[in-house]
C-alpha cells in the first residue's frame, strides 16, 4: 500500500516536471525576443547592421587606434582597475552577450560608466568589425585545422538542410516550414548569444525540422556530439558570419595593428 502511494506520488511528480518543461518551450522568437530585452539599451537607440561579413583583423587595427588596450588590455585581460570587466574571460557574462548588444554598448556607451562613445567617430563597419575582435577574445577564430574537420561533419549532419555554405538551401531545404535558418542572415543571428545557439543545435527547434543533436553520434567522423562538441558546433556556425579564410585571419591578426590593411571587398 504504501509502496504504491510512493509509486503514485513519483509519477505524478515525474508528470508534472513533464508539462512544465513542455510548457516552458518558447518559440524561437520568444527566446529571442526575451533574451535581447533583458540586455537591450534604452529604446530608439538604431542598430545598423552591417552590409557585410565584419572583419576580424580590420577590428583589431580599430582597437589598437582607439587604444582600447589601456583599459582592457591586448586581449581582453584587463590592464587595470578602470575596466573591472574582464573581456576574455569566458565563464563571465561577456561570453555571453549577443553581438548587437555589444554594438550598442560600443556606439552609446556603457550606462553608469564613462565609457568611449564610438557612434559618429567611426564608421558603422568599423564599430561590427570591433564587435567581432572583442568576441574574439572569448571565442577565438577557428583554426584551419578545426575548420576542416568541423566542416566535415557539418556537411555530414547539417548540409542537407542548411547548405554548404550555410544560406539554408541544401536539397532538402524546400519541404520544410519554416526554412532551414540562413546562417548569413544578421538580423538572425546578430541578435543570438552563443549559448542560445549551443541550446538550439542541442535541443533542436520543435516543431521545426531543426532536430536535436545532443547526445548523437557520427560514426563515420568518429564524433559524439557531446557538450563540448556542440559547443565547436556553435563556433562553426558563427565562422559563417566573419568571411576570412582561417588562413587570412592568423595572418591578418599578426599585423593588423600594424598599419590599414587591404580590403579585399571594395
Ligand atoms: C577609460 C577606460 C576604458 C576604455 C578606453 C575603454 N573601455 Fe570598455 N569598458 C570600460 C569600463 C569601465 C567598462 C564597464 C565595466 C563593467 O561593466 O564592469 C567597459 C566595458 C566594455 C565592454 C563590455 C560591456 C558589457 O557589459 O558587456 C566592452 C565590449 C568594451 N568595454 C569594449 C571597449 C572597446 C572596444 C574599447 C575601445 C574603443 C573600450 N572598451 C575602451 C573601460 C574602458
Ligand atoms: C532536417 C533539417 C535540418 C538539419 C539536418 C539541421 N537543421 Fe538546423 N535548422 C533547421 C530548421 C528548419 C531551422 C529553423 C528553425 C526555426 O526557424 O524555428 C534550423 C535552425 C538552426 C539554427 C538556428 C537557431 C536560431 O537560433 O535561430 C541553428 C544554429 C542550426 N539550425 C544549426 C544546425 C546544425 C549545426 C546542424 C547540424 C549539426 C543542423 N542545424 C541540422 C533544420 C535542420
Amino acid at each position: 500500500m504504501l509502496n504504491a502511494r510512493i509509486l503514485a506520488a513519483t509519477l505524478l511528480m515525474a508528470c508534472t516536471a513533464l508539462l512544465t518543461s513542455c510548457g516552458a518551450r518558447l518559440s524561437i522568437a520568444d527566446r529571442a525576443a526575451r533574451a535581447f530585452s533583458s540586455q537591450a539599451q534604452a529604446p530608439g537607440e538604431p542598430v545598423v547592421l552591417p552590409d557585410f561579413n565584419p572583419s576580424l583583423a580590420d577590428g583589431k587595427a580599430v582597437y589598437s587606434k582607439l587604444r582600447c588596450a589601456e583599459c582592457h588590455g591586448d586581449k581582453g585581460e584587463g590592464a587595470n582597475f578602470a575596466a573591472p570587466r574582464i573581456l576574455s574571460d569566458p565563464t563571465k557574462e561577456q561570453a555571453d552577450r549577443t553581438p548587437i548588444f555589444q554594438y550598442k554598448i560600443l556606439c552609446y556607451g556603457v550606462p553608469g560608466w564613462d565609457h568611449p562613445v564610438l557612434r559618429g567617430r567611426l564608421s558603422n563597419r568599423e564599430v561590427w568589425d570591433l564587435v567581432f575582435y572583442v568576441r574574439s577574445f572569448t571565442s577565438p577564430p577557428l583554426t584551419a585545422a578545426e575548420r576542416d574537420r568541423l566542416g566535415t561533419v557539418y556537411g555530414a549532419n547539417c548540409a542537407d538542410c542548411h547548405g554548404e555554405k550555410g544560406y539554408g538551401d541544401g536539397p532538402l531545404s524546400h519541404n520544410l516550414a519554416p526554412l532551414p535558418a540562413n546562417f548569413h542572415q544578421f538580423d538572425r543571428f546578430f541578435d543570438r548569444q552563443d549559448s542560445m545557439l549551443y541550446n538550439h543545435i542541442a535541443d533542436g527547434l520543435y516543431p521545426a525540422a531543426m532536430p536535436g543533436f545532443f547526445g548523437r553520434r557520427d560514426r563515420m567522423n568518429g564524433v559524439v556530439f557531446d557538450q563540448r562538441f556542440i559547443k565547436q558546433m556553435a563556433r562553426y556556425v558563427r565562422h559563417f558570419e566573419t568571411d576570412y579564410e582561417p588562413t587570412d585571419i592568423s595572418r591578418d591578426l599578426e599585423g593588423a595593428g600594424s598599419g590599414k590593411q587591404e580590403d579585399p571587398h571594395g
